[in-house]
């Protein structure tokens, strides 16, 4: 939520103008209510900000021009305080000068204490935001110290909240100050030139190698190199570390949409997910956990924490887990977690499933769980995110870089991260499903070939989507892994294409939500495997005849060589043949697909959706 980017470096040719516009494009998906820059010219700093998409600011840029410099840094908002106005765009201006522009991301809960303070000693105010707040204290405070790091320092001191914080001073060239607490940012170290950005993407085309930083702490960055300090003002050293992917993989590498090439990565989603985790034997490795075996063995409830579609990946995991290892899963929704008083102990196993590693509610989860005595877990698909820092150990998914708001390869990551950490499980505690451990591995990795099968023969879908672009409605009915399933493909579907769309279990069809079926509406069905136990199949075939008989329009998602759904269907779409509990790694990416083209049909954006942002670090 909300993108930030700094830099400084030493060639005066227009370069940081360059570098911030880049790192805006690239970081986007974090925001799109407005964007703006401030650079340094001589003795001033100039700003040009505009509500609304990145291309605005570029025109604003075409129309009044930037002059060249070596310092600058930019901002992409997703609005909190104050409307997406032009006004309330970043950067914001402190002092009575001027001379200092600050951006951020994040929320100042204080800021209306403050900012009381401020109007009375006779400070006026130029926009609606809790960040103009903090320009004018800053700017106040470089006053006294006549040091843009001391004056953050002092400033940080009296924020409540979260909050990313980028400097710049127009009487200190050649240095960029940054704050973080509870909120990203990430360095990036250049040659004769360093970064900053909300993540590595901000500065990927320039460089891959990254400082990590803990909770607050405070950068500087000159063209020379990187300073940190923690808030208290003790010396630090941020956490080196070598991005693994490059500039082109935050590219749409031909493809017409960030979601489409996402979508379309998903096989390697899946095989970079299960690389390295087993030894030659086929037996888990999962050296990287940094838990004691003893302290896993000893786990005797397990509870997810995640939202949105990290959420229902955890859903589908919580089937897999509690098979595999008889551990009890609980879902928790993260935001609702804190408030439940949950029950939650030293012999508790707290996962947390999060692409970004940023989202405030998922980690504040972590932090309360950690305070329960919880052990903690993090699946994360971002290296250096706060996340991970703050939970005991971390399993990486290995998703390369997500662009696209709606999540789509993420999700198989999380998902056979979890089964891969659930598999482990089973292997150290032993028990019945221990030596399946192995055999599951080799069929999941399978699973990669099978997606690429399965993409390939998307064309109906596409189709259908297309023919669909009026519809108002669309259910989702599945059982057991499928009903996550079910609710993944509603969730796509709002999210990017704005329709009423629901993911119902479908046995709970009786219970009320069948009242919905009229003649016509559409309704996907996942269909389980015709190798699932407890006569699963035949009991969501009877689900389709069902409402089949009430006119529904019956979308029919089902393994190949299923004959049974065939009568009932009104599209049969067919994916590969796989064991039950990893059928959601392909029954979901139809759904993808249909949401994508249905969106795309609209003429609507389908990267970047309204309202959404990428990576939530809000509350
Ligand atoms: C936002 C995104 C969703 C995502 C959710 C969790 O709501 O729009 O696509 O699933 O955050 O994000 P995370 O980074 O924690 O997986």
């Amino acid at each position: 939520m909300c993108g930030i980017v700094g830099y400084v470096g030493t060639t005066n040719d227009g370069t940081a103008l360059d570098v911030v516009m880049e790192g805006l494009a690239r970081l986007e998906y974090r925001g799109y209510d407005s964007a703006g820059v401030a650079l340094l010219d001589g003795d001033h700093v100039e700003t040009r900000k505009k509500s609304g998409k990145l291309a605005n600011l570029t025109a604003e840029l075409e129309a009044r021009p930037l002059p060249a410099s070596t310092t600058g840094i930019g901002h992409t908002r997703w609005a909190t305080h104050g409307g997406p106005t032009d006004q309330n765009a970043h950067p914001h201006r402190g002092g009575k000068d001027g001379k200092l522009a600050l951006i951020h991301n994040g929320i100042i809960e204080n800021f209306h204490a403050l900012k009381q303070g401020l109007l009375a000693d006779g400070v006026e105010f130029a926009s609606e935001t809790d960040t103009e707040v903090v320009a004018h204290l800053v700017a106040a405070a470089y006053e006294q110290h006549r040091d843009l790091t001391t004056a953050m320092r002092a400033v940080v001191a009296d924020l409540e909240g979260a909050f990313t914080l980028l400097a710049i001073h127009a009487d200190q060239p050649d240095v960029v100050v940054g704050a973080r607490r509870n909120s990203p940012l990430v360095v990036g170290l250049g040659e004769n030139a360093n970064y900053l950005g909300s993540d590595v993407a901000a500065f990927i085309g320039h460089t891959r190698h990254a400082l990590e930083l803990a909770q607050d702490q405070i950068v500087t960055i000159t063209p020379e190199g990187a300073t940190v300090v923690n808030f208290d003002g003790t010396p630090a050293e941020g956490k080196a570390y070598e991005v693994t992917w490059d500039a082109a993989a935050a590219e749409k590498g031909g493809y017409a949409t960030f979601m489409e090439k996402e979508i379309n990565d998903q096989p390697h989603a899946v095989r970079d997910t299960l690389l390295g985790r087993t030894d030659p034997e086929g037996r888990l490795i999962l050296d990287e956990l940094r838990i004691s075996e003893e302290q896993l063995r000893n786990v005797d409830r397990i509870t997810i924490v995640a939202c949105g579609t990290a959420a229902y990946a955890g859903m589908t995991a919580k089937y897999a887990i509690e098979h595999w290892t008889r551990i009890p899963v609980e879902v928790s929704l993260a935001h609702e977690f804190r408030y439940c008083d949950p029950i939650v102990n030293e012999r508790t196993l707290v996962v947390s499933i999060s692409q970004s590693g940023e989202t405030m509610d998922t980690l504040m989860a972590v932090k309360h769980a950690r305070e329960l005595g919880a052990l903690t877990i993090s699946i994360c698909n971002t290296h250096g995110s706060t996340i991970p820092r703050e939970s005991d150990a971390v399993l990486y998914t290995h998703a390369g870089p997500e662009i696209a708001v709606a999540s789509t390869k993420a999700f198989l990551a999380q998902i056979t991260a979890s089964y891969v950490l659930g598999l482990y499980l089973a292997q150290l505690r032993g028990g019945s499903f221990a030596d399946d451990a192995q055999s599951v591995m080799k069929e999941l990795a399978g699973v990669p070939a099978k997606i690429e099968t399965l993409l390939a023969q998307m064309g109906r879908v596409k189709e259908i989507a297309k023919f669909m672009a009026d519809t108002r409605s669309v259910l989702f009915l599945g059982r057991h892994v499928g009903y996550p399933v079910a609710m993944e493909g509603a969730l796509k579907l709002k999210e990017l294409a704005y329709i009423h769309a629901e993911g119902f279990a479908a046995g709970e069809l009786k219970h009320g939500p069948i009242a919905l079926i009229e003649p016509g509406q559409p309704v996907f069905v996942v269909v389980p495997s015709p190798t699932s136990e407890h006569g699963l199949h035949g009991k969501v075939v009877s689900n389709i005849q069902e409402i089949r008989a009430r006119g529904a329009r019956t979308l029919v998602i089902a393994e190949e060589g299923d004959e049974a759904v065939e009568p009932f269907a009104d599209e049969v779409i067919r994916v590969p043949a796989t064991s039950p509990l990893l059928a959601p790694l392909l029954t979901v990416v139809p759904l993808q697909v249909f949401a994508l083209w249905l969106s795309t049909a609209k003429g609507l954006d389908v990267d970047q959706p309204r309202n959404l942002a990428k990576s939530v670090t809000v509350e």
